[in-house]
Order: structure tokens, then C-alpha cells, then sequence
């Protein structure tokens, strides 16, 4: 165990410089936008839907609307979601999980009335083209999140955190007894969801990653992360599983299970920063990404509401 994270640190710590663009004055790295606590529990809607899609399709190799037809809200179905050749432990895990996401879309809609699932594009290519410019280079052969447990655990290395970042990131500025009820609840499960992904994937730290010529797991999770910083351009938010001990829980360890700031508390993001990753575009006015036709909800669609959005209009069916 000695070796875990050690050969990484060097490496780390020159991609500091790269990592960090600290904007953090930027506008859209404060969360103070004029929304309401339903226009802020309304946009985390979008990510359940993707983790629920991801997760249950993984799984079972059924989507949300298998198991509740009314979630959705007449949204279009997901793109390129499909069953996972998970090992029998992780599809227990994914499995669960995908059921948890019902949960939490139920819990969302019952409290506040919902919004329809936006087009999620959860096809292996979307999943390549992000860990594609991660890591800086084409995968060969294709990264398909779908063809083994790992793969999928490191797809799964976009999800669960993304939406941590944001309920953090949404809770100081709610106002109502119930919405921070429910928003603080939903963190508790979010957060547990992605320390288990992490943990798996601590676990495989040192295995390579034969469609990127053999990069560490420990190596990828650290590209993966360092895109997200890039994109969301409020410095620092996202962090891999190892890291030089400036990163690490009181300057004292390089290794890194959960990522948290020099308090080891967890980082926030705002809904821009959010629409910025996850359209990978870097800018939450510009689609694209795992919300192809932009995310839902009043916040989101204040941001989009310029401009012309391609096909999007006319999409209808999944592939
Ligand atoms: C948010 O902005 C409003 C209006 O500009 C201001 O009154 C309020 O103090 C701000 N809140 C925070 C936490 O910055
Ligand atoms: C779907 O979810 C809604 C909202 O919680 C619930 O009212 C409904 O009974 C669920 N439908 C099924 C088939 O479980
Ligand atoms: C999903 O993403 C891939 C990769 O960027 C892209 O080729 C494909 O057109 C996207 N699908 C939709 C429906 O946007
Ligand atoms: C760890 O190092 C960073 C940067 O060098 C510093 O800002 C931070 O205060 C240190 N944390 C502790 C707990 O000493």
C-alpha cells in the first residue's frame, strides 16, 4: 500500500499552474442569481436525470421510464444509454443506486411539481469526446463507458460528484424550511454515491487504462478532474484520487478518496459553472456536451434562452 499515490505526486504538481485559472470573481462563480428555491431544486433535476438514465441502463438495460413513466414529464428518452458488462458486485451497487435516483426524482417532483427530462446524450462517443480531452489524446481502441466495470466506474467518476458540487453549492441560498429539508437530504445520498464510486476506483488506482496507452486509474480521475476546473473556470473545485499534499486533508497525505478544499470541506458550484462542464463547452449560454438541447428548468433556460440550438427543436426520439 505503500506505493498508492506516490508516483503521481510530481506530475500533480506541475499541472497546478494549468488547474487553476481562479476567476473566482468572475460573476458566474458567485451562486447569488435572482432564482427561486424551486428554480434551484429544478435545475439539480437535470443531473438526477442523468445519473437515473445512466445508472438504471447500466444496470438493467432499462431506463427511467420503464419503472415510472411520469417522471419524465414527456422529455425526450436519453441517448446511446444501454446495459453495462458490470461484474456481479458493481451492477448491485449501479443497480441500487439507478433506484435511488427514482427516489430522488420523485422526491423533487412531489415537493415541487418537476420539470421534463431534457435530451441526455449518454452514448460511448459523448463519454470518449469528454475522457478524450481529459486526458489529451484520442482513445484507441474507442473508450466505451459500457464494455467493463471499469470503464463504467470512470464514466460514473462524471456524475455523482457533479451534483454534490452543486446542492453545496445551492443550499447557503435557499429559504425554506422544506427545500432545505429535502436539498440536504439528497446531498447526504449524493455525497455517499460518489465516495462508493471513488472508492472502487481507489481500489483499481493502479491498473491501466489500455484505450489511453496505459494510464494509471489514478492518473485518468486526475485528467477527468482537471477538465472540470478547466471548464468551470472558478480555479479549483475537482479533485482526483491522489494528489501532491497541498491538495491533500491538512497538507499531510497524498491520498485523496474524497475531494474537499484545505478545510476538508466540500466544494460548491454554481448552476453556470454546472451548465458549463456538463455542456463541456465552457459556457452555459452554449449546448452540448451530456445536455446536447441545454438543461431544463427557469435557471438553465435563462442562460440558453439566446440563439439558435440547432436540431433541437425537432428532436423526439432516442437513437
Ligand atoms: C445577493 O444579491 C442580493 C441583491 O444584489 C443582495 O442583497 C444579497 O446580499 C446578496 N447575497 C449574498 C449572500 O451575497
Ligand atoms: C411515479 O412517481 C410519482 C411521483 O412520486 C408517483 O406518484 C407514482 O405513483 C409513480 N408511479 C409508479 C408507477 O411508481
Ligand atoms: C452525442 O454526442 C456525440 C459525441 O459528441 C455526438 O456525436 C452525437 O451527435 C450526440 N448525440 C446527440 C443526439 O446530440
Ligand atoms: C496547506 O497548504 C496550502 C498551500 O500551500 C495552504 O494554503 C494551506 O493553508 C495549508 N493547510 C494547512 C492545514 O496547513
Amino acid at each position: 500500500m505503500f506505493k498508492l499515490c506516490l508516483a503521481l505526486v510530481l506530475l500533480l504538481a506541475i499541472s497546478k499552474i494549468h488547474a487553476n485559472p481562479v476567476d473566482s470573481g468572475y460573476p458566474s462563480c458567485s451562486g447569488n442569481i435572482s432564482a427561486s428555491d424551486v428554480d434551484r431544486v429544478h435545475f439539480a433535476l437535470n443531473l438526477e436525470f442523468i445519473e437515473a438514465e445512466f445508472f438504471l441502463r447500466g444496470a438493467t438495460g432499462k431506463g427511467l421510464d420503464a419503472f415510472n413513466a411520469t417522471l419524465a414529464q414527456g422529455g425526450p428518452p436519453p441517448v446511446g444509454a444501454r446495459k453495462a458488462n458490470l461484474d456481479p458486485k458493481t451492477r448491485r451497487i449501479i443497480e441500487e443506486f439507478g433506484y435511488q435516483e427514482i427516489g430522488h426524482l420523485r422526491a423533487i417532483t412531489d415537493m415541487t411539481g418537476g420539470i421534463p427530462r431534457p435530451l441526455v446524450n449518454l452514448t460511448r462517443e459523448n463519454f470518449a469526446m469528454f475522457m478524450d480531452r481529459a486526458v489529451g489524446r484520442r482513445s484507441n481502441p474507442r473508450f466505451d463507458p459500457y464494455a467493463n466495470s471499469l470503464n463504467y466506474l470512470l464514466a460514473s467518476y462524471y456524475i455523482p460528484y457533479v451534483g454534490l458540487t452543486g446542492y453545496v453549492g445551492a443550499i447557503p441560498y435557499l429559504v425554506y424550511f422544506n427545500i432545505k429539508r429535502l436539498v440536504a437530504g439528497l446531498l447526504g445520498v449524493e455525497s455517499g454515491q460518489d465516495a462508493v464510486i471513488r472508492t472502487l476506483l481507489y481500489e483499481r488506482q493502479n491498473e491501466r487504462v489500455e484505450e489511453y496507452g496505459g494510464i494509471t486509474v489514478a492518473k485518468l480521475t486526475n485528467e477527468i478532474s482537471i477538465l472540470r476546473n478547466e471548464l468551470g473556470m472558478c480555479g479549483i473545485k475537482d479533485e482526483g484520487l491522489c494528489v501532491p499534499p497541498w491538495l491533500g486533508a491538512e497538507n499531510r497525505t497524498t491520498s485523496n478518496i474524497l475531494s474537499a478544499n484545505t478545510y476538508s470541506i466540500s466544494y460548491d458550484r454554481t448552476a453556470q459553472e454546472i451548465l458549463k462542464v456538463m455542456y463541456g463547452t465552457g459556457d452555459e449560454h452554449r449546448p452540448g456536451g451530456f445536455w446536447p438541447c441545454g438543461a431544463n428548468g427557469r435557471i438553465a433556460r435563462m442562460f440558453l434562452d439566446q440563439g439558435d440550438h440547432g436540431d433541437c427543436r425537432v428532436y423526439s426520439e432516442g437513437d
